[in-house]
């Protein structure tokens, strides 16, 4: 759309995750590096929050793509509203469970049950890892999911975890963990990630137009500082503040992205 106007070759504020756009701020780079030791540690659990839009999903999905498949078994969930039963469904067949009854009954989560302990073993004696991860895990507000979580990491062999639990979710996802005092003991690594501040939100836009395919400058100094103060550096509202901004700069012919253009584009949204 605005792609030929501003010499991109593809559009940079996209709200996907998509590693290849991933600014390594030191946050961002120490948050993958704690999710990293937690796996290659063994460690039990671990929990990574922020608010909306900060970058936690992206990390994720930064990681998946850096772990040798053949050496790990994973398990993503995106979206954990669910009941207990089609939790461990869910992670059971992510983690490569067969057969899998479909109708509910209490009896099916026993069978679920064993059909995860026989997976996991089996993972570790095929000496693969086996990987839960769960986003957006602040939307589980069944305390007695984050109990069956819990006695997940409580399958152990010779002081091994059988699986490594990675909790993903917004700020109150701490808060649901302290309730369960054993869960939160087990967590042995977490990290917030922060929104970004003035310097970093400069950065990220420059770094995201040039994996855009633009190396030169489109936005001047000012309006970086003004989609810094519009956005708070939550990296989901810097990439749609500046999407809007290079669309509104193109309808109006502009070689470059000033204020004037920025307060334009973010007045469209009508946010
Ligand atoms: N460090 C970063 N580098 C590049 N893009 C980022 C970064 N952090 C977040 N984003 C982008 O911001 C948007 C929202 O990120 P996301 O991971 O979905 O946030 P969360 O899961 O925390 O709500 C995505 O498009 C993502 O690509
Ligand atoms: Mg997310």
């Amino acid at each position: 759309m605005y792609e030929a106007h501003w010499g991109l070759s593809t559009r940079p504020f996209e709200n996907t995750p998509d590693p290849s756009f991933l600014y390594r701020t030191p946050q961002h780079e120490e948050a993958l590096g704690r999710l990293l030791y937690a796996i290659e540690g063994e460690k039990g659990a671990a929990v990574l929050s922020g608010v909306f839009g900060c970058g936690k999903t992206l990390l994720s999905r930064t990681l998946l793509a850096q772990l040798d498949s053949s050496l790990y078994k994973i398990a993503i969930v995106t979206n954990p509203k669910m009941t207990i039963t089609e939790l461990l469904l869910e992670i059971a067949g992510k983690l490569g469970a067969q057969n899998l009854p479909t109708k509910q009954s209490e009896v099916l989560k026993n069978v679920v049950w064993d059909s995860i302990e026989t997976l996991l073993k089996n993972n570790l004696r095929d000496g693969k890892q086996s990987i839960v991860i769960v986003d957006e895990a602040h939307a589980i507000k069944d305390p007695e999911i984050f109990e069956e979580l819990r006695l997940l990491l409580n399958l152990q062999a010779d002081d091994r975890f059988y699986l490594t639990l990675l909790l993903l979710g917004q700020p109150e996802l701490k808060g649901l963990i302290e309730a369960n005092k054993q869960l939160a003991q087990r967590i042995a690594i977490g990290y917030h990630l922060q929104p970004l501040d003035a310097a970093e939100t400069a950065k990220y836009i420059q770094f995201r137009l040039k994996v855009g395919g633009q190396e030169k400058p489109i936005f001047t100094e000012e309006a970086l500082k003004l989609v810094h103060s519009y956005s708070g550096g939550i990296p989901r509202r810097i990439n749609q503040i500046c999407d809007i901004s290079l669309l509104t700069g193109m309808e109006q012919g502009v070689k470059k992205v000033t204020p004037e253009v920025v307060k334009e584009g973010v007045a469209s949204l009508g946010v």
